[in-house]
């Protein structure tokens, strides 16, 4: 008998995996179903009610498969969905939002570069995070297109990733700052090569690992008493081609996975 907790988890596509792969391990005996919606990335350039619909769209399929608490593996769909996903369900939902706080006490430049998508750059809720977090320190901002769309191909080392994350990066460098906020779920999965072409020196913050603590802390409160199950499952999903997502996730995941298909009515 299984008595894994399951806990639902959606991106734009496989970006959430780099949040994944830290829930997993701060969380090895719950029941874990991913969903990429890959039919419809990037999210980066569509409007918010797109995000939106897709968001509770994805959200319905998940909790529809047993899911009790949702994680939002996206910053673009945290920015445009999460208010209305909390006020819509009643279940844990955790978010993730650009590590602004956490970059703004590391600099020592004084100087901190954003890469995220377009959607969260110009989000309210992204310009609430500098309102709060920024103080005296200056905030760099770049949005990426494309840069997503090379995770999404599993190009991690090809020349198009490397002619992107130079286009984007070395701005920030020349602006002169010291640490870059990896402001995309996709983005981890480029660390290598940004910090080749960054250099040593830079300082690469992400919010994968945060938000697992923040998923454990927040699911210790609301289910106390949990009877500990040997490690569960991991399913994945996609909205788009299952053989692809397959080959990709697979690739990123670190394992051979099998990706099943969003039945129709919510892909
Ligand atoms: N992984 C995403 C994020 O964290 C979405 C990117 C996109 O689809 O444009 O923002």
């Amino acid at each position: 008998m299984n008595n894994a907790r399951t806990i639902g988890v959606f991106d734009s596509g496989v970006g959430g995996l780099s949040v994944l792969q830290h829930i997993r391990t701060a969380l090895p005996d719950a029941r874990l179903i991913y969903v990429a919606d890959s039919a419809h990335v990037p999210y980066g350039d569509k409007s918010p009610a797109y995000i939106e619909a897709r968001s509770l769209a994805l959200t319905r399929f998940l909790v529809g498969l047993g899911a009790e608490a949702i994680v939002i593996a996206c910053n673009t769909a945290t920015a445009a969905a999460a208010a209305t996903l909390r006020a819509s369900y009643n279940l844990p939902i955790v978010a993730m939002e650009p590590a602004v706080k956490p970059a703004v006490a590391a600099t020592r430049s004084g100087v901190v570069g954003v890469l995220a998508t377009v959607g969260t750059l110009e989000s309210a809720r992204f310009a609430a995070l500098l309102e709060k977090y920024a103080g005296t320190v200056e905030i760099v901002t770049q949005g990426c297109p494309g840069l997503v769309e090379v995770v999404e191909r599993g190009d991690l080392h090809g020349s198009e990733a490397k002619h992107l994350v130079e286009r984007y990066t070395v701005p920030l460098l020349e602006r002169g700052a010291d640490t870059l906020i990896l402001g995309c779920t996709h983005y981890p999965f480029l660390s290598p090569l940004i910090s080749t072409v960054a250099g040593g020196e830079m300082t690469l913050i992400d919010t994968g690992a945060a938000v697992a603590r923040q998923l454990h802390r927040r699911l210790q409160e609301e289910w106390p008493g949990r009877m500990p199950a040997k490690q569960a499952a991991v399913e994945f999903w996609s909205s788009g081609d299952a053989a692809q997502a397959s080959r990709i996730i697979s690739l990123l995941w670190g394992d051979t996975v099998v990706a099943q298909r969003l039945p129709p009515e919510f892909a």
